[in-house]
């Protein structure tokens, strides 16, 4: 037994940013240190992804998690009393090792990332560091460009509008506390220019605002109009960001854009993809084409990879092989990592190493269902990931990373410094 080692694991149920149950991970070492950290959950998930255990039945809708809280008081707890704390990969692979499943869907990853997360914090805790520059060692960090949701969609907004994702990327800042001050007033102008058009009907599951458009392309354009109102320049201080997670609204090899009363081949979904690139200041474009289109993403990135960071997210499910081979096969330039998806804080740690080892750029990401967990705003300092995404510019639940990732730079005082568009490696 060491000062570090774990002496009490506990999981307790809570309630995320829609309402429906979540795992919460208490670890409590010898010294008295505490780290506590909360799974969040995914609306459009990636068919590889660590499972996300419910119960299944009519409490809650089925939400319920008493089988995952039962894992980390019962089998996790057991097997993690007495490791010390401040070895996160041993600890890590005891719990992979422990659940013997390829998705963890004995304990269930929920179960898993939330212990995962609570040990790294009660290990910083015992060393009296923020989580950030614990995961950092000795790396030199940055802090990452955000990318924040202005309007939501897809699964996130009763699907509404096909895209998921409409953001902004603050490249023209030169700090974070200004990149965080452009995005305030941007989403104060695209919510006056919603009003005006008498569409501003409340927002969707991130904060974005709800996506009352007569097109896809409507809403692009609404985009720009907010970057201009709040007093900017499209592309110049601030540029687009989209996340089409086409996975959601495409099977066998086609894409059917609801809104736009379209019906398109992969050769379709690329030249409208393309059209957008050439019409409007995107930077980034996650998930163009479903996650079993190989031949669609190889194409795509053939096409407009020198120009656009195009973002692998339920293509690669925060996987270091699934990376590796998107690497090799030029699927895509870039790699969102959400530690759930990976259900380890080791593994997802690894899938962003392999990003960085083959030059693939990487955005540490939340998910749709949220809490007050501000896990994720330290990681991707800590990790030096480049760039984050976490929703939009309301709701705690993502006002929370952001306030963090405020907070981290004060700390940093002169020595912060803001990755800014310099993250996006193609522009
Ligand atoms: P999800 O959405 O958390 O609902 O999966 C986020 C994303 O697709 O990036
Ligand atoms: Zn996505």
């Amino acid at each position: 037994m060491s000062a570090t080692s774990i002496a009490r694991v506990h999981g307790r149920r809570v309630f995320d940013s829609r309402g429906r149950p979540t795992v919460e991970a208490q670890i409590e070492l010898q010294n008295g240190a505490i780290g506590r950290a909360i799974a969040p959950s995914g609306a459009s998930r990636g068919s590889q992804e660590a499972v996300d255990l419910r119960d299944g039945g009519v409490r809650f809708g089925g939400h319920d998690v008493t089988r995952a809280i039962g894992s980390v008081n019962g089998p996790i707890a057991a097997l993690l009393r007495g490791s010390d704390a401040l070895d996160q990969k041993g600890i890590d692979q005891q719990m992979i090792d422990g659940d013997a499943t390829p998705a963890k869907s004995r304990f269930g990853g929920n179960a898993i990332v939330a212990v995962s997360l609570a040990v790294a914090h009660a290990a910083a805790a015992a060393q009296n560091m923020p989580l950030w520059r614990y995961v950092a060692g000795d790396q030199a960090v940055a802090l990452p460009l955000p990318e924040i949701q202005i309007f939501g969609g897809g699964a996130h907004a009763g699907r509404r509008i096909d895209i998921q994702d409409l953001m902004v990327m603050p490249i023209g800042a030169e700090t974070l506390g200004a990149a965080l001050a452009m995005v305030a007033d941007i989403y104060r102008a695209a919510g006056t220019l919603m009003q005006e058009a008498g569409k501003l009907t409340g927002v969707a599951d991130e904060g974005g605002y709800w996506p009352v458009f007569e097109s896809n392309e409507d809403a692009l354009t609404m985009l720009v109009r907010a970057i201009e109102h709040a007093g900017l320049r499209p592309g110049v201080d601030a540029a687009l960001s989209l996340d089409i997670a086409a996975t959601e609204f495409s099977s066998n090899g086609r894409y059917r854009l609801a809104l736009d009363g379209r019906d398109l081949d992969r050769d379709g979904m690329a030249e409208l993809v393309l059209h957008w690139i050439e019409r409007f200041p995107i930077a980034s474009i996650e998930d163009p084409f479903a996650e079993d289109d190989v031949t669609g993403w190889r194409r795509f990135t053939a096409a407009a990879g020198s120009r656009v960071q195009i973002v692998g997210d339920d293509l690669l499910t925060t996987n270091a092989a699934r990376v590796a081979e998107a690497a090799t096969g030029q699927l895509c330039n870039a790699v969102l990592i959400k530690p759930n998806q990976a259900g380890t804080l080791t593994e997802a740690h690894a899938a962003l190493e392999a990003a960085q080892r083959a030059s693939l750029s990487a955005i540490v990401s939340a998910r749709s269902g949220e809490s007050e967990d501000v896990s994720i705003a330290h990681l991707a300092v800590g990790w030096n990931a480049g760039q984050i995404k976490v929703g939009s510019f309301a709701r705690s639940e993502r006002m929370a990373k952001w306030n963090e990732l405020l907070r981290i730079e004060e700390a940093l005082g002169n020595d912060a410094r803001y990755a800014g568009g310099g993250a996006l490696r193609v522009r």
